[in-house]
Order: C-alpha cells, then sequence, then structure tokens
C-alpha cells in the first residue's frame, strides 16, 4: 500500500506550533484532546438561500452540512495533486455514498496507469452528486482560548474537487461544502488530526440580519459578550446521547419520551408517541416532521392557541400563522405554548417562541416548522420522525461531540441576554 503524502508544513505555521506548545508548558497547562488549540470561524446566514457559511477557503465561504461526510471545493484546474486510490483517505472517502449513488469504485487509472483517487461530492441543496478527484486543499480558520480569536491557522485537509456546476443553489461566492458529520473526513475530524484537539465542536448559529454567528472546532469554553458572562459551554442545558440512523453519516438523538406542546405530549397513530428518531440538519431552515407527527403536532398547537388572532389564509409553507401585534413578548420570544424535546438522558429541549415563531411580515409571525416532503417521508418508520433544522437552532449553542458521542444543547441564548452574534471576533492583543 502506498504511503500517504505529507505536504512540508509552512514554517511560519511550524512557528506558531511551536510557541503555542511552549505557552502551553510554560503554564503548565494542557488543554483536552492532546495539546492543541482549538479553531474558531465565523458563521454567516445567507439571505437567499438561508445557508450557513463559514470563510474557512481562502474567506471564501464553505457551506457548513451536518449531514455531509467530506469537504469539497471547487479546485484550480487539472494542476491539483491527487491522491492514489490505495491511500488511506481514498478509502475513508468511499465510507459513505450520498444517496443514490452507488459505489462505483475508488478512481480511474491515469496516462501513467496510476489510479487517481475519486469521491462524490453531494450538494445538499440541489441533490445533485458529482465526481471528482481527491486532494489537499489550504483552509483557515484562528486558534482561539474561546473569548477571542488568538491567531490564524492554516491547515492541509483532504477534500474532493467538484465542477463549478455543483455549486448550484448555494450562495453566491461560496466555493464549495464543509462536512461535519460522523466521518473520518469531516471537517472537525481534519481539525482533530491536524490540530491535536478533541473530536468535537460547537455551532452558534446567528439569526437572519443579526451579525456573525460562532463554531468552535476541538472543545474548549465559550464566552459570549457582554464580558464577565461565565462559559456557556459549561453551563449547558443538558446532554443526550448521539444515535445511529441506518446507513447515514449523520446526527441523530432520541426522544424517548416524544414531544410536547404546551406540557402534553403528542398522542400519534401508534397511540403513544415514543421514542422518537430526531436528526439534525443545517441545510433545512426549517423543522421537517414526518406527516404523521406533524398533523398531531399542528393540531395540538392549534388547539392551544385557539384564541389567538389568526392570519388567513396561512403564508405558505407555514400552516398557522398569527397576528404578532397581539401575541405578547417574553425575554424568550412571543409568548407561545413551548415545545420540549423530552430526550434521552432525561433533559428537554425546549423550543420557545424564539425558535418557533417566525416572522414573515410586519404584523405576521407562524409557526416555523413543515411538513417533511414526500420521498423523504414515504419509507415511514424509517424516517426520523423530526429533522431538526437551522431556525429552530439559531442562538442556541449546540455542542455535537464524538469522543462522548452526545450531543450538548443550551436552550435559547436570549434567556441569558445574548446570543450567538456575540462572540468577541477582534484578535486579542
Ligand atoms: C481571524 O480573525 C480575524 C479577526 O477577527 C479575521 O479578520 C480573520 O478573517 C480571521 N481569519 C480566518 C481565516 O477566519
Ligand atoms: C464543552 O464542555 C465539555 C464538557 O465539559 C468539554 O468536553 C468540551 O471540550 C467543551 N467544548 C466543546 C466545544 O465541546
Ligand atoms: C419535560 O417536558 C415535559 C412536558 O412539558 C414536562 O412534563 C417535564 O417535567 C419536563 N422535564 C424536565 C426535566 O424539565
Ligand atoms: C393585527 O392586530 C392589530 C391590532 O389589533 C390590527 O390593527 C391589525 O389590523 C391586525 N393585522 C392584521 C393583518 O389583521
Ligand atoms: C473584545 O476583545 C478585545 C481584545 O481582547 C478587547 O480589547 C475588547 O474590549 C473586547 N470587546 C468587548 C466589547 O468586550
Amino acid at each position: 500500500m502506498a504511503a500517504e503524502m505529507r505536504q512540508p508544513k509552512p514554517l511560519h505555521f511550524l512557528l506558531l506550533l511551536a510557541t503555542a506548545s511552549l505557552c502551553a508548558l510554560a503554564r503548565t497547562v494542557k488543554a483536552a484532546g492532546g495539546g492543541g488549540m482549538p479553531l474558531v470561524t465565523a458563521i454567516t446566514k445567507d439571505a437567499a438561500t438561508s445557508l450557513y457559511t463559514a470563510p474557512l477557503r481562502d474567506n471564501r465561504p464553505l457551506v457548513l452540512d451536518l449531514s455531509g461526510p467530506i469537504v469539497w471545493t471547487t479546485c484550480d484546474g487539472p494542476s491539483h495533486d491527487t491522491l492514489d486510490c490505495s491511500s488511506h483517505a481514498c478509502m475513508r472517502a468511499h465510507r459513505f455514498q450520498p444517496p443514490n449513488c452507488p459505489q462505483t469504485g475508488y478512481g480511474e487509472p491515469d496516462a501513467r496507469n496510476r489510479c487517481k483517487c475519486t469521491a462524490h461530492p453531494h450538494n445538499p441543496v440541489s441533490g445533485d452528486t458529482a465526481s471528482g478527484d481527491v486532494t489537499r486543499v489550504t483552509l483557515s480558520a484562528n486558534a482561539t482560548d474561546g473569548k477571542n480569536p488568538l491567531y490564524e491557522v492554516s491547515f492541509t485537509a483532504v477534500a474532493s474537487c467538484a465542477p463549478g456546476s455543483l455549486l448550484a443553489k448555494l450562495p453566491a461566492g461560496a466555493a464549495g461544502v464543509a462536512g461535519l458529520a460522523r466521518s473520518d473526513l469531516a471537517l472537525q475530524a481534519q481539525v482533530a488530526d491536524t490540530q491535536k484537539v478533541g473530536s468535537k465542536f460547537a455551532l452558534c448559529l446567528p439569526s437572519a440580519g443579526s451579525g456573525a454567528g460562532v463554531a468552535i472546532f476541538g472543545g474548549g469554553p465559550l464566552f459570549l459578550l457582554p464580558p464577565g458572562r461565565t462559559d456557556v459551554n459549561a453551563t449547558l442545558a443538558g446532554y443526550t446521547p448521539l444515535r445511529k440512523h441506518g446507513e447515514s453519516p449523520g446526527y441523530y438523538i432520541s426522544a424517548d419520551k416524544g414531544i410536547a406542546v404546551n406540557q402534553a405530549r403528542l398522542q400519534l397513530d401508534d397511540g403513544y408517541g415514543a421514542p422518537l428518531v430526531l436528526g439534525l440538519c443545517s441545510t433545512i431552515p426549517y423543522t421537517a416532521l414526518r406527516p404523521d407527527v406533524y398533523r398531531a403536532f399542528i393540531k395540538a398547537f392549534d388547539a392551544t392557541t385557539a384564541e389567538r388572532a389568526r392570519i388567513t389564509p396561512a403564508v405558505a409553507p407555514f400552516e398557522l400563522c398569527y397576528n404578532s401585534t397581539q401575541l405578547g413578548s417574553t425575554r424568550l420570544g412571543y409568548a407561545v405554548p413551548q415545545i420540549d424535546l423530552m430526550l434521552e438522558g432525561g433533559r428537554n429541549w425546549t423550543v420557545f417562541g424564539g425558535n418557533s415563531m417566525v416572522q414573515v411580515s410586519d404584523d405576521t409571525a407562524c409557526l416555523a416548522f413543515v411538513e417533511m416532503k414526500q420521498g423523504e417521508a414515504d419509507k415511514q418508520g424509517e424516517s426520523p420522525a423530526a429533522v431538526i433544522g437551522g431556525f429552530q437552532m439559531e442562538n442556541n449553542l449546540v455542542v455535537f461531540d464524538e469522543e462522548k458521542q452526545r450531543l450538548g444543547f443550551s436552550s435559547l441564548l436570549w434567556g441569558r441576554q445574548t446570543t450567538c452574534s456575540n462572540f468577541n471576533f477582534t484578535m486579542a492583543a
């Protein structure tokens, strides 16, 4: 088997590493995971597509995709290096096949009869899949102490090239997709390998029209302004085990006691309504519920808000819209019934007005949940009961911890008088 190619690291990077480890020695502290510093990046919500991006590729954005097993990007012409089919990375690139894409071997022989590794980059929005060479690219972010960016770090990552046409439906200027799924070639796994940090990351997605949100790769604390606040990560509302679902590399959790609306558990066709499999997806704007769950959910929310002033007809794709001038507000958003995801481990992920009601016009707010599309939902029993989408994760800290195989969640940060747009991105002096 051919040895994996290693590119020489730029000198400044080695110097930074040396400095970082000296500091660590001097303070005789060691960060969890293996001694390196976690990396921080800004997250932007694209107004046109509702996708979340981070400027990881030469300051060009990559779309964050919790369901993607690889990093893919357009490559500069044919001059890039391509990994060997027999390399470790090539095998890892083939561990997960995109939907509707049969395993077609690892690659193709080139003119000199060397087998060049190809992978199948997948666009989570258009649903298209392409073929591309597996290569190495440079990504960058900042090292962080959880309070500020400290210094810029560039690192080499295995990525699949993709044709420019695969960028369709992604935000203008995006250079590809950073997969964050539970796979060896996902971004956080490659950060863990190259930076010697833990295989975990925290996402704090921003809401539309507010400043940048924040992602931290590799563990560690996360402080949000104003100063003096405690580490959000150290004071999460709860944890729940990460579960597998079929062959999917994505993130799943179990609502083993079901879902409650206004403290009452939804009764489903099976007569009980639990346990339910929940997925998490950063490339759908709103949580999608399987049709049986959706009907029960809408019925329950409708019944508990029977007295509230409605806007009819509702604004598609939503089914329940209200005159928001009459809803009343709390520090957690509109004063509407709370939704409890009663998770394995005993804690609730509680969805308050700020994450359940979306403002669609000046005086109209709608219940921001949609019915799972046919096809996603037709294999009943096999499709999760719900896939939690971007809007429901905004202004919550969500921690994906592969080491402990668990998911941590903060609940809506407005309750702590802060938001995901309050990380201090000023470089520490
Ligand atoms: C590092 O942080 C600085 C200060 O916020 C920012 O200007 C720069 O773009 C960041 N670098 C990367 C690669 O994100
Ligand atoms: C959050 O806290 C947990 C438990 O204390 C720790 O293992 C982890 O490294 C921290 N940070 C992140 C981003 O997971
Ligand atoms: C979770 O939510 C349910 C339904 O609203 C409630 O009965 C239960 O007390 C909550 N559990 C916790 C631990 O908050
Ligand atoms: C919403 O309620 C306000 C106050 O009662 C009223 O002035 C307004 O016309 C209502 N808007 C709609 C679209 O019904
Ligand atoms: C942000 O961090 C910088 C660098 O540490 C600091 O000078 C500044 O006061 C911080 N900003 C706020 C609002 O705390």
